[in-house]
């Protein structure tokens, strides 16, 4: 009887944390995709002429630079958190049972944002183009399908 409470205690120590750890990751990396989403809809925004902010589509081109970089995306999405957490995810195990097919797609992905920052104010269509053909080809390998 001691030894079942010790044993299930123990489970909860070891459990505890890493349940932990994994939603904090999962939390992570959806922020970090959200930052690309978010200056993605800000780009096309204006490219739209939906809104007259025209003087600020470097600033955005630029953050869209950054926020897909690897120094970013890579850390952000190398923990395996399949099947744990219970932070609502879209991540399929394939992520990181074919790791060097995903890293492609994220080194597709700051190319193509790298692109955009070069645009700066010349940003168009083109490169909002690049950018969403490597968040589709990613998406339909890498999430749960809808
Ligand atoms: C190399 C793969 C990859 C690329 C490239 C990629 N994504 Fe994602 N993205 C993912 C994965 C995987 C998820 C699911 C994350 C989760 O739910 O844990 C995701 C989730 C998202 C989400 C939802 C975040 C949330 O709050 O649940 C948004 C928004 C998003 N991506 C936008 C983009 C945009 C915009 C691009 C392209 C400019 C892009 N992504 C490119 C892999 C990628």
């Amino acid at each position: 009887m001691m030894r079942t409470l010790a044993a299930a205690l123990l489970a909860i120590c070891i459990a505890g944390p890493a349940m932990a750890d994994a939603d904090a990751s999962i939390k992570y990396r959806k922020n970090a995709m959200k930052a690309v989403g978010s200056q993605m809809g800000s780009i096309v925004a204006i490219l739209k002429g939906e809104v007259d902010n025209k003087d600020a589509l470097a600033t955005h081109a630029a953050l869209m630079g950054a926020a897909t970089k690897m120094a970013i995306t890579k850390p952000a999405f190398m923990p395996n958190t399949d099947g744990q957490g219970s932070e609502k995810t879209t991540a399929i195990g394939a992520i990181w049972s074919d790791w060097a097919k995903f890293e492609e797609g994220l080194m597709a992905l700051e190319k193509a944002g790298q692109a955009m920052a070069d645009a700066g104010a010349n940003a168009s269509f083109d490169q909002v183009k690049a950018l969403g053909a490597a968040c589709k080809s990613c998406h339909k390998a890498f999430r749960v399908k809808k």
